[in-house]
C-alpha cells in the first residue's frame, strides 16, 4: 500500500471548500427544490432541518474520524483502524456505490454541460411549455450526444483528481466554489423582484403540518445521506487528508450549515420563478431540465439567467462528480503501482461503460426494466436506498461501539469543561438513535 505522498488539503479554507463542493451537488440544486415541491413545501424543510442536525452532523463526524485517524483512503482506513476484522467491507461497499453513483450522476453532469451550452448559444428560448418536454427527451433519449457529454465531464473529473488531493481537488474547489456563491446570491436576489416572490417564499417556508405524510420523514432522511455525501466513504477520503490541525466538529457543522443553507437558496430560486409563471414545483425530477427553461425565458434577461442557473448547476455537480471519481481513484491508486492518473482513467473508462446504459434508459433501453426500473432508475435506487443506507448504518455502529473512545476524543478535541458528556452524548447517538432511524428509512425503502 502506497502511504507516503498520499497529499494534504493545505489550507483550512481549501478544507472547507473541496468539503462542501463534494457535499454541494444535484442533490442540493436539482433534488432538494423538487422533493420540497412533492412533499408539500415548509414543513418537509422543518423535517429535513432536523434531520440534518440529528443525523447529518453525527454522521460527517463519524466519517471524518475514521479519515483522519487512519489516514487511509475508504477500505484501508477501516484494516487500519480494526485490523484481522470485516469491517473493512464497509469500504468495499462504498466504492462499489462511488462506481455505481458515478454511472448516472455523470449523465446528468453531462446534462448539465449540455443546457449550459445550449443557453449560451441562445438556444432555450421561443418555445412552448410542450416544446421543452419534448426537447429535453429527444435530448436524453438521443443514441450518442448525452454520451458525450458524458465522457467530456469525466474526461474533466479525471484531469482533477489525477493531479492530486491539494493541486486539483483543492485548486478546482478554491476557483469554483466562490463562483458558485456569486452566482447563486445574484439569482436570490434577482427571485425577490419576481411577481410571484411573496407566493414562493411562503410555500418554502411558511410549513402546513397537515400537508405533511409520514413518509416524508424517510424522504427527508434520504436526502440528508445523498446530500451530504455520507455513507459510502466519500467523507472518509476526504478527511484523510486533513491535517492535524483542522477541528472535526466545527468543519463538520459548517459543510452541514452550508449544504442547507445552498438548497434552501436554490428552492428560493426555483420556487418564485415557478410561480411567477403559472408553473407548478410538483413537476418532479425534470423540474430544472423541462419547466425551468421556459420560466427563464418568460422572464427579462431571460438568457443571461438560464446561463447563469446552468453554470450554477454545472459547478455543483462536477465538483461532487469529482470527489466521487477520488473515492475509486485513492481506492485502487494506493494499493496497485498504478499513478493516480492512469487509475483515473480506467475508473472512468470502467463508468463509461455503465454510463452508456444509464444514459439509454431514456432512449433504445427505455422499455428495458428490471423490477420495474430502467438501468438507470435501478443504479440511483441500489445506491441511494440501498448501499448508503447500509454504509451510514454501519460506520454509526462502527464508530459508536468498536472503535476506542480515546481515539474519538482525541479527534474531537473539544477544549470545554464539559468536554466528556459531549463525547458521552455524541457516542449514544452513533449506537441507538443513528442506526435505529437509517433502519426505518431502510425498511420503507425496501417495502414501500
Ligand atoms: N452530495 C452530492 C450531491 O448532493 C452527491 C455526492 C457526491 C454523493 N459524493 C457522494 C452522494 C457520495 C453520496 C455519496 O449531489
Amino acid at each position: 500500500m502506497k502511504t507516503e505522498n498520499r497529499g494534504n488539503f493545505s489550507s483550512k479554507i481549501g478544507v472547507i471548500l473541496a468539503t462542501v463542493g463534494t457535499a454541494v451537488g444535484l442533490g442540493n440544486v436539482w433534488r432538494f427544490p423538487y422533493i420540497v415541491g412533492e412533499n408539500g413545501g415548509g414543513a418537509f424543510l422543518v423535517i429535513y432541518i432536523l434531520s440534518l442536525l440529528l443525523l447529518g452532523i453525527p454522521g460527517v463526524i463519524a466519517e471524518f474520524i475514521v479519515g483522519r485517524h487512519s489516514h487511509a483512503n475508504a477500505v484501508d482506513s477501516f484494516k487500519k483502524l480494526a485490523p484481522k476484522t470485516k469491517w473493512h467491507w464497509i469500504g468495499y461497499s462504498g466504492v462499489l456505490a462511488g462506481f455505481l453513483i458515478m454511472g448516472y450522476y455523470a449523465v446528468v453532469v453531462g446534462w448539465t454541460l449540455e443546457y449550459l451550452t445550449q443557453a449560451i448559444l441562445g438556444n432555450l428560448s421561443g418555445m412552448s411549455v410542450e416544446q421543452y418536454g419534448q426537447v429535453f427527451d429527444q435530448f436524453a433519449g438521443h443514441p450518442y450526444w448525452p454520451l458525450v457529454w458524458m465522457v467530456i465531464v469525466m474526461l474533466i473529473s479525471t484531469f482533477v483528481v489525477a493531479r492530486g488531493v491539494s493541486g486539483g481537488i483543492e485548486k478546482i474547489s478554491n476557483v469554483l466554489m466562490p463562483v458558485f456563491f456569486l452566482i447563486i446570491l445574484v439569482m436570490v436576489a434577482n427571485s425577490f423582484f419576481l411577481p410571484a416572490a411573496g407566493q414562493g417564499m411562503k410555500y418554502l417556508f411558511l410549513p402546513n403540518f397537515s400537508e405533511l405524510e409520514p413518509v416524508a420523514i424517510l424522504i427527508a432522511i434520504g436526502q440528508t445521506f445523498f446530500s451530504l455525501s455520507l455513507g459510502m466513504g466519500c467523507l472518509i477520503t476526504y478527511s484523510s487528508y486533513f491535517k492535524k490541525d483542522v477541528s472535526l466538529a466545527k468543519t463538520a457543522t459548517q459543510v452541514v450549515s452550508i449544504d442547507a443553507m445552498v438548497a434552501i437558496l436554490s428552492a428560493m430560486i426555483i420556487f418564485p420563478a415557478v410561480f411567477s409563471f403559472g408553473m407548478q414545483p410538483t413537476e418532479g425530477p425534470s423540474l430544472v431540465f423541462k419547466v425551468l427553461p421556459n420560466v427563464f425565458q418568460q422572464m427579462p434577461l431571460g438568457t443571461l439567467w438560464s446561463i447563469l442557473f446552468y453554470a450554477l448547476l454545472f459547478i455543483a455537480a462536477i465538483t461532487s462528480l469529482i470527489s466521487l471519481l477520488e473515492v475509486v481513484t485513492a481506492y485502487i491508486y494506493e494499493n496497485t503501482s498504478l499513478t493516480r492518473r492512469k487509475a483515473a482513467f480506467i475508473v472512468t473508462g470502467m463508468v463509461s461503460v455503465l454510463g452508456v446504459f444509464a444514459s439509454m434508459s431514456f432512449g433504445l433501453l427505455q422499455d428495458v426494466t428490471l423490477f420495474g426500473k430502467t438501468f438507470f432508475d435501478l443504479l440511483d435506487f441500489v445506491t441511494a436506498s440501498i448501499l448508503l443506507p447500509v454504509g451510514g448504518f454501519f460506520i454509526s455502529i462502527f464508530v459508536g461501539w468498536f472503535l476506542d473512545k480515546r481515539i474519538i476524543a482525541t479527534e474531537l478535541r473539544i477544549k470545554h469543561p464539559k468536554a466528556h458528556l459531549f463525547i458521552k452524548g455524541y457516542i449514544y447517538m452513533l449506537r441507538f438513535f443513528v442506526p435505529a432511524c437509517i433502519f426505518a428509512v431502510f425498511l420503507y425503502s425496501l417495502l414501500g
